[in-house]
């Protein structure tokens, strides 16, 4: 391609950087031996019910086209799973079936930007809010929540929207990816009441809620349901990552705009792997309480390992992420860290820099991991410390 073709390209694609996650997991993985704690996917397999369910899907031919929105089965079943779980009232005309709570995302943010329209990002956080806002003409605005524990507030909010009060939206994750921490019931009510306020969208990336240890989920959507635009999905809570099968849930007016690009843009999710998901989420109510348990023991694992070698780190509450404080006798710069110890013991983790602000100065471990694994990264961490205390 030519270079007066190449500057002729969607200029705001120069906000988004390449990957330093993946150049980091692309060098990583080459060498032998490296133990990775840099997953963000369950590791256990998808639930056997729901790949046969995939598999019937495909020997009785629904291979075709969904309708747009998805099947009237899945959106009903997702409602319902939704419903009971986090008492909302969704209907599924109230519900989008997606390409993954990625493309709801994006559908999301292409529905609602308009050139220059600012995005209120509590951060360290997913990445991807940042480059979808940026490529849709907006500009994401970073609320550093380190400071509180990785905790947004309403006091938080107040600064923030006089600073910008043409912000359009705001984006929630919890349980985050990256810092593994989730908010009460009260937490959540009190950013609620403080959003009740206001006239902006709440794109809440719930795509956790079914991994939280010490208390049950609490959607904010329960309680400003108007003003909610809820992002969920079947990748987490059932190992179904690459199935590719995400929600979407608003209020009918809502969903009827974000149902175009939607439609514009990928048609439909696949039909049988839709079939797979209406499984999942009628017969797999509990699937998500087996992998729970799991996470929980290995969390309490590596909380008990990490204090005891002197680390601190965010308490993780959800997710399968613990966020963890290099020690102030050790590089701080997350990325050179996080290179010298893959380089030195072989343990492969993602610098906290990679989240935005606020995420400096940490890095992430991932327990989706087998409790073998865990301890050997223990073993690896201990080795790593003596080496740089000499
Ligand atoms: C916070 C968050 N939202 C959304 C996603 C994307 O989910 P999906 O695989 O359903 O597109 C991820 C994946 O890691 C995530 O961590």
């Amino acid at each position: 391609m030519t270079n007066s073709l190449l500057q002729k390209m969607n200029r705001r694609l120069e906000y988004i950087k390449p990957s330093a996650i993946r150049a980091f997991d692309e060098k990583v993985s080459k060498v032998s031996g490296m133990l990775k704690l840099t997953l963000g996917e369950p590791d256990f397999d998808t639930p056997e019910h729901v790949k046969a369910a995939g598999m019937k899907a495909i020997e009785n031919n629904l291979t075709h086209y969904a309708p747009s929105n998805g099947t009237a089965d899945l959106k009903k079943a997702a409602a319902e799973f939704m419903n009971r779980h986090y008492h909302l009232n969704y209907t599924p005309e109230e519900t989008i079936i997606t390409v993954g709570a990625t493309e709801s995302l994006f559908t999301v943010f292409a529905s609602i930007i308009n050139e220059g329209d600012e995005i209120l990002v509590p951060t360290p956080t997913f990445p991807l809010y940042f480059s979808d806002i940026e490529v849709c003409g907006g500009k994401p605005v970073y609320l550093d929540t380190s400071e509180n524990n990785f905790i947004l507030t309403p006091e938080k909010l107040d600064e923030a929207f006089k600073a910008h009060p043409k912000a359009k939206a705001i984006v929630l994750n919890y349980p985050s990816n990256p810092t593994g921490v989730t908010y009460s019931r009260e937490q959540v009510q009190a950013i609620a009441d403080n959003l009740k306020q206001r006239d902006v969208f709440v794109i809440s990336d719930e795509i956790y809620a079914q991994i939280t240890f010490d208390q049950p989920h609490t959607s904010i959507a329960e309680f400003i349901p108007e003003q909610t635009i809820l992002v969920s999905g079947v990748s987490k809570s059932h190992a179904m990552t690459g199935w590719r099968i995400g929600t979407l849930q608003a209020p009918l007016a809502i969903i009827r705009e974000l149902s175009k690009v939607h439609q514009f843009t990928v048609t439909a999710a696949a039909t049988m792997n839709m079939a797979a998901a209406e499984e999942a989420f009628t017969k797999g109510f509990d699937d998500g309480a087996k992998m729970r348990e799991e996470y929980q023991k290995r969390r309490d694992y590596l909380e008990k390992a990490l204090t005891d070698l002197g680390f601190s780190y965010a308490k993780p509450t959800g997710a399968f992420y613990l966020f963890m404080k290099i020690p102030e006798d050790m590089e701080q710069d997350s990325f050179k860290f996080c290179y010298d110890l893959a380089d030195k013991v072989k343990l492969a983790v993602i610098a906290g820099a990679s989240f935005g602000p606020g995420g400096e100065g940490y890095v992430r471990l991932s327990y989706a991991a087998s409790m073998a694994d865990l301890h050997e990264a223990v073993n690896r961490l201990l080795q790593y410390k003596k080496m740089i205390s000499k």
